[in-house]
């Protein structure tokens, strides 16, 4: 048994969004239907020189600069945008941070799940080091057709973990139950920039994995929904991670006040989710920043629930404790910040910043600066990838 856990936790997304009042109103469609129906009230966009290494970057810079990266030695970076086919995304941010030359690098894909398989082997790996550290980021952005039911779904953002023996905010605990399926509910081939989604079934296929995750984890920790103090899940919309609560407690035999108890367990860790999208890989940890960040109930010694998802699929239901102590640890007046100094964009706006996809023709290009978290993408010039830090 160990105590690894994650030590720090932050949360990036880029400076500009769409209110989902204008979108509704652009594809004739009742605001209720985004707002209620599905739990988003704003969706966050990537100007075009962010990706997932800028928004990485920028979500563990905050970290590194309050504990240094020297005993920094596996990172594993979780995504399901990667950039390149060959070269993990991972060590582009290792260049741009000046990590350690004694550090593994590895990109880490299964769509939204990646990053809770990252953060499960970097508490293996430095419960078997004492004194390393381990970094695991997840970084998304989500991009459907335009006018098609996902869209209304999209969002991008980072979250930054370092994992340690000895950890500042969450203690993981041994158990976990897992369920994997070949499925074709959620999937993007290498032709494509936008997701394809059977709908859906894949919101029925997160519930089957969930219900199966939990009841194996349940099996092998004795535990009952009445030990977590809150759950957080994988939130494709915010409405998805209540249904799910909600099931699994009608699972567990709840028959009475289900709609108080599933908002008093999951509603706190929803409203940064509600302000980006879905950030797929990120989603469950930026809930998680989220209920840690503004919960008002102090959670120090408190158990939570966490359910992870990738359609494809594979679902881990995982638990931890919170640390006493662990709010000096956090970075919530930089998140609250972050989302509240966001630029918003006119429909017509984000459809030209969806449109404007990198140049796939192989010529060099610098692109124009937008206003972009400490890092950027600057251009491409021989087929490589040129970053730099941003000039603020
Ligand atoms: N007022 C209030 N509610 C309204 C409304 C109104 N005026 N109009 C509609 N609604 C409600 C509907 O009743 C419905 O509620 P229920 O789900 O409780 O029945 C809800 O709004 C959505 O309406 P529709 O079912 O008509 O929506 P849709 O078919 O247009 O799209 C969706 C819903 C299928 C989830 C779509 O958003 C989508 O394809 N999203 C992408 C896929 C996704 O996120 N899947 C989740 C599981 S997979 C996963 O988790 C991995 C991942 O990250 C992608």
């Amino acid at each position: 048994m160990s105590n690894a856990g994650i030590d720090r936790i932050s949360f990036y997304t880029p400076r500009y969004c769409l209110d989902l009042k204008l979108l509704a109103e652009a594809r004739e469609v009742e605001w209720e239907k985004y707002s209620i129906g599905i739990g988003q009230d704003v969706m966050g966009l990537p100007p075009p020189d962010e990706d997932v290494v800028t928004m990485a970057a920028s979500a563990a810079k905050p970290i590194l600069d309050a504990v240094g990266a020297e005993d920094i030695e596996l990172l594993l970076f979780a995504t399901e945008s990667g950039v390149d086919q060959s070269k993990s995304a991972g060590m582009f941010f290792h260049g741009l941070l000046g990590l350690p030359s004694r550090c593994r690098v590895v990109e880490m894909k299964q769509a939204c799940y990646a990053g809770t398989l990252a953060l499960r082997l970097a508490a293996l790996m430095v419960a078997d080091s004492p004194g390393k550290k381990a970094l695991v980021l997840c970084s998304d952005i989500a991009r459907y057709d335009l006018g098609s039911p996902g869209e209304p779904t999209q969002g991008c953002g980072a979250i930054a973990m370092l994992v340690s023996a000895d950890p500042s905010i969450l203690v993981l605990d041994d158990e976990c139950g897992v369920h994997a399926e070949d499925v074709m509910d959620f999937w993007r081939p290498n032709y494509r920039d936008e997701a394809l989604v059977d709908g859906k079934y894949s919101t029925r296929i997160y519930q089957a994995c969930l219900r199966e995750a939990w009841s194996q984890y349940a099996a092998l920790s004795g535990r009952t929904v009445s030990d977590f103090a809150h759950f957080c899940y994988h939130i494709p919309f915010t409405n998805m991670a209540l249904k799910a609560h909600d099931r699994l407690l009608k699972g567990a035999g709840v028959t009475e006040g289900r709609r108080e108890l599933v908002e008093q367990a999951v509603g706190q860790s929803l409203g940064y989710n509600r302000l980006t999208g879905n950030t797929y890989t990120a989603s469950l940890y930026e809930g998680l920043t989220c209920l840690l960040d503004t919960s008002a109930e102090p959670l120090d010694g408190k158990r939570l629930g966490l359910f992870s998802y990738g359609s494809g699929a594979v679902g881990e239901f995982f638990s931890g404790t919170v640390v006493p102590g662990y709010r000096r640890s956090l970075f919530g007046d930089a998140h609250r910040s972050l989302l509240d100094t966001r630029t918003a964009l006119t429909v017509a706006e984000y459809e030209d910043i969806f449109n404007l996809c990198l140049p796939s023709d192989g010529w060099d290009y610098s692109f124009s600066q937008y206003r972009t978290g400490p890092f950027r993408l600057s251009g491409v010039k021989e087929h490589k990838r040129l970053y730099e830090v941003a000039a603020l």
